[in-house]
């Protein structure tokens, strides 16, 4: 017994063949190496061409090799086919069978196909993501055989140019990067009150002066280059080539064009289109027109087939106080501002519908009631797509608990300086994207999940990359992999992982630090705006003797979450307490309490609370130190 356990733990930890993330459905290890050969050929079936073509681009950098196209499977080829009678593997699953002699991946779409050569990349040496030949390296990977499809059909993740332009270079590696991780849509923030990001032809004014907010460049800018300008954006031909270049990758990019609110660089640009001294749009007839002339534009570029209008945190207050806007509110037989935004984004999707396209916005587009053809996506925590599911309308789960990667992902007074909020990699991987309230029926609605990198304190790509990686290869196995979830084997597996970006030279944020595990939570449907007593459990948790950081980290809510005292409790008696004033909010304020544990039995952590109103949500961590 004293010798098998270490064994037996050694072989299930063993990387061997099965470092993929995200984690594929099925693998079986199978006897003997294949070994990539100078003269081996990629031999491409129907429809596979242009994923061949990619592979050959792939391998060549780092081998050196200008390996062949054509030809059929065979010794020492990797051979690529579409198969119309394996549709049990949808538009992206796929097999993939590593032989001592070949390579055989089959699809039925050369998505899957795609995603084929992403996990044979995987299994190959690290060095093969390099971008110049590696000398001495041979190209070898263990025999296997994999059928794999993903769980849910959109894993996407959002970059936001608005707040800092990011460089069209930037966000092409980044494409790369997910691309590589079989995240398949990537949302691009466009347009904000911060600065105007997309060159729209009828309307130049809109780069010419939205790309360029003085009031925002010294917040949001990169320092300024000698006599150069801050701000920028895209032209029309940048954004096509973004486009193409995801493509190629089996990415969609999604626009997100802001409105009613968020829209400050519109205003800007033409006062005409939003009400003096506001970020929102009037609602005129004749600014829902200009609204929709930018989506004309807006549609030309990107194929996708949903166009996201934001509609997030519109400042209703302006509309409240513009007594033109009461006029058309009246007019148009609406009740209050609530139906007002509705009713604009009601012309909105008609719109797109119009054009063959989907209306894609932020959970608030349900206030004033939904729009007939719109997707919900949900950030102010779940509540929003349970209740767009529940009326039958698709949804993508973007939680700030849970997926929004601009937040804090370790103690803060060690990292650099974030929005605010707590997202351990931890919490990301603990997600599950279909809400419980769901029944199975409404469950078919929920399209897949988002991880937002908000671009407030982002001021470059290498940023980005360190709150990005590992939370995305995080957001990549809750998308795709269908199977039980273990954080331990997939940390494990996130060696391999860091190999991969090392080589790609990504800057991720190493896995240092104390482990943390999630105590439980606090909601608003607990709310109490007295001071009460509360207790998690804490048995599992905090069960190995030490010292422990115990972190009240706020997820979402308009209102803060205050502590008094934390203490530990073991089998019923104090054993630890820590005594200060503490609050949990967006801030990150002295929300941290100090708990020693004896170590076994019964464990509680109990602690005075008050919520400051009906609204605050968050989850306690206990981090050991
Ligand atoms: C958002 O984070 N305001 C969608």
């Amino acid at each position: 017994m004293l010798l098998a356990l270490p064994l037996l733990a050694m072989l299930t930890t063993a990387p061997a063949i099965a470092a993929i993330i995200p984690k594929p459905a099925s693998v079986v290890a199978v006897e003997g190496t294949f070994t990539l050969a100078p003269h081996a050929r990629i031999a491409a079936g129907k429809g596979a061409e242009e994923v061949a073509e990619f592979l050959r681009s792939a391998l060549r950098p780092p081998t050196g090799f200008g390996l062949n196209l054509g030809g059929r499977a065979g010794k020492d080829t990797i051979s690529l086919a579409l198969d119309r009678k394996l549709s049990r593997l949808g538009e992206e699953g796929y097999l993939l069978e590593v032989h001592p002699d070949r390579v055989e991946i089959r699809a039925f779409r050369a998505a899957g196909a795609f995603y084929g050569v992403q996990t044979l990349l995987q299994l190959l040496p690290p060095e093969v993501f390099r971008s110049a030949k590696v000398e001495g390296q041979v190209w070898q990977a263990k025999c296997v055989k994999i059928e794999d499809k993903p769980r849910f059909g959109w894993r996407g993740v959002l970059l936001d140019p608005a707040r800092h332009f990011l460089p069209k270079e930037g966000i092409l590696r980044f494409i790369d990067t997910i691309a590589q991780h079989k995240l398949n849509v990537l949302q691009l923030h466009l347009t904000d009150d911060t600065g105007w990001r997309v060159e729209i032809k009828k309307y130049p004014k809109l780069t010419q002066v939205g790309a360029y907010i003085p009031e925002y460049l010294a917040d949001y800018d990169p320092p300024k280059p000698k006599n150069g300008p801050r701000g920028g954006f895209y032209t029309q031909n940048d954004l096509r080539e973004i486009v193409a270049y995801a493509a190629d990758r089996h990415v969609t990019v999604v626009p997100e064009i802001e409105m009613p609110g968020h829209a400050g660089a519109v205003v800007a640009a033409y006062p005409e289109v939003g009400l003096p001294d506001s970020n929102v749009i009037n609602g005129e007839d004749s600014s829902i027109r200009f609204m929709q002339d930018v989506l004309d534009e807006v549609m030309a570029i990107f194929p996708s087939k949903f166009i996201h209008i934001g509609g997030d945190e519109v400042d209703k207050s302006f509309w409240k106080k513009s007594a033109r806007v009461q006029e058309l509110i009246k007019q148009r037989g609406l009740k209050n501002e609530d139906e007002y935004q509705s009713w604009i984004i009601k012309q909105m999707d008609a719109y797109l519908a119009s054009k063959g396209r989907r209306l894609l916005g932020w959970d608030e587009i349900l206030e004033g009631g939904l729009a007939p053809g719109a997707t919900v996506m949900s950030w102010r925590g779940i509540e929003g797509g349970i209740a767009a599911a529940k009326a039958g309308h698709d949804v993508v789960m973007s939680p700030t608990s849970n997926l929004y990667l601009d937040y804090y992902q370790a103690e803060p007074a060690e990292e650099p300086l974030a929005i605010g909020g707590y997202l351990p990699l931890e919490a990301v991987y603990g997600y599950e994207p279909v809400p419980s309230a769901l029944n199975a029926k409404e469950a078919e609605r929920v399209l897949g999940l988002q991880g937002n990198i908000w671009g407030e304190f982002t001021p470059n790509m290498k940023h980005i990359e360190y709150l990005a990686w590992p939370r995305l290869a995080a957001v990549s196995e809750i998308g795709w992999s269908s199977g039980a979830k273990d954080f331990t084997e997939f940390s494990g597996r996130l060696a391999a992982d860091f190999a991969r970006l090392d080589a790609m030279g990504v800057k991720y944020r190493p896995r240092t630090g104390s482990p943390i595990q999630a105590l439980g939570e606090w909601t608003s449907v607990e709310a109490s705006t007295e001071w009460v007593v509360r207790e998690w459990d804490a048995s599992e948790e905090m069960a190995k003797a030490g010292p422990y950081t115990v972190r009240f980290a706020y997820t979402h809510g308009a209102h803060r979450f205050h502590v008094r005292w934390a203490e530990l409790v073991q089998d019923g008696k104090v054993v630890a307490r820590d005594e200060h004033a503490g609050s949990a909010a967006w801030d990150v304020s002295a929300n941290t309490y100090a708990l020693a544990s004896p170590g076994g039995g019964q464990l509680k952590v109990r602690a005075e609370v008050r919520y400051e109103g009906s609204d605050s949500n968050g989850i306690l961590y206990a981090i050991r130190r």
